[in-house]
């Protein structure tokens, strides 16, 4: 059954904004994208949005709702009572553009910094197999739709502007696991990780993984495996007293 539902959504730009408040119908099997469609259509022309595929896969249409970050084309209307208002706000990580659409450009700068898979030199397509399970592994991390929400709710970057410049946030923390541990990646990130992404900022919150549209287990199987591997090559005395040995 169709009804009316109150919706208070964020309007404004870089100098400022508000909350305005909308009346909207609502109809069955109706996501909150739906709904900032129809505002569109019939009483805010103007109101900017961001997204594509209306399918969960492209990652375009990240807000907040009643403040947690989700995608707004799988976000159900059925999620809320039809008494509620539901307040539609911009990703508070990025600076605004218009209305609900930010500027994610931090992120592709971020992925800019890591090297890409770097195989043994010679190797040729086909002259290699791989286990299952690092097939898997990698797959898992891959599923990454880049809606930057795991970004966005992160509070080493949320409440500290100042910590973009030294950290790369839990969306590059995949990638640099899913390079780090595949098989035939001969590059050491290690490093790279701890001295220029950050890791040692993340203190396991787990606020990534908790709104992670994809369901990757961010904090589990990246980050965690990550900041051991930089742990074991650090304070290994071994490796320490390799490195005494051979800087040399
Ligand atoms: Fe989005 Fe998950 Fe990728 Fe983060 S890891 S950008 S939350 S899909
Ligand atoms: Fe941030 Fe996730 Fe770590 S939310 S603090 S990157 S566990
Ligand atoms: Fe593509 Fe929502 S429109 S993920």
């Amino acid at each position: 059954m169709a009804y009316d539902a109150k919706f208070k959504v964020w309007r404004g730009d870089a100098d400022g904004g508000a909350l305005q408040d909308y009346t909207v119908e609502v109809n069955e099997g109706e996501v909150v994208l739906d709904i900032i469609h129809r505002i569109q259509a019939t009483q805010a022309s103007d109101l900017a949005v961001r997204w594509n595929c209306k399918a969960g896969k492209c990652g375009s249409c990240s807000a907040e709702v009643n403040g947690r970050p989700r995608l707004m084309c799988m976000t159900r209307m059925s999620t809320f009572t039809e008494d509620e208002t539901v307040t539609v706000t911009p990703m508070r990580t990025f600076p605004v553009i218009r209305d609900l659409v930010t500027d994610v450009s931090f992120n592709y700068v971020k992925a800019r910094e890591i090297p890409s898979f770097t195989p043994p030199p010679g190797l040729e397509p086909g002259e290699y197999r791989m286990q299952q399970v690092d097939v898997e592994r990698s797959q898992e991390f891959r599923k990454c739709i880049e809606c930057f929400l795991c970004q966005n709710v992160c509070h080493v970057i949320r409440d500290h502007e100042d910590n973009k410049q030294a950290y790369a946030g839990p969306r590059f923390f995949i990638r640099l696991a899913e390079l780090e541990m595949h098989p035939l990646d001969v590059a050491d990130r290690r490093d790279l990780g701890q001295d220029d992404m950050g890791l040692g900022y993340c203190n396991i919150t787990k606020c990534c993984t908790e709104v992670c549209p994809e369901g990757i287990h961010i904090t589990d199987n990246a980050i965690i495996p990550m900041k051991e591997r930089v742990a074991g090559h650090r304070y290994d005395p071994l490796v320490w007293l390799g490195d005494k040995l051979f800087r040399r």
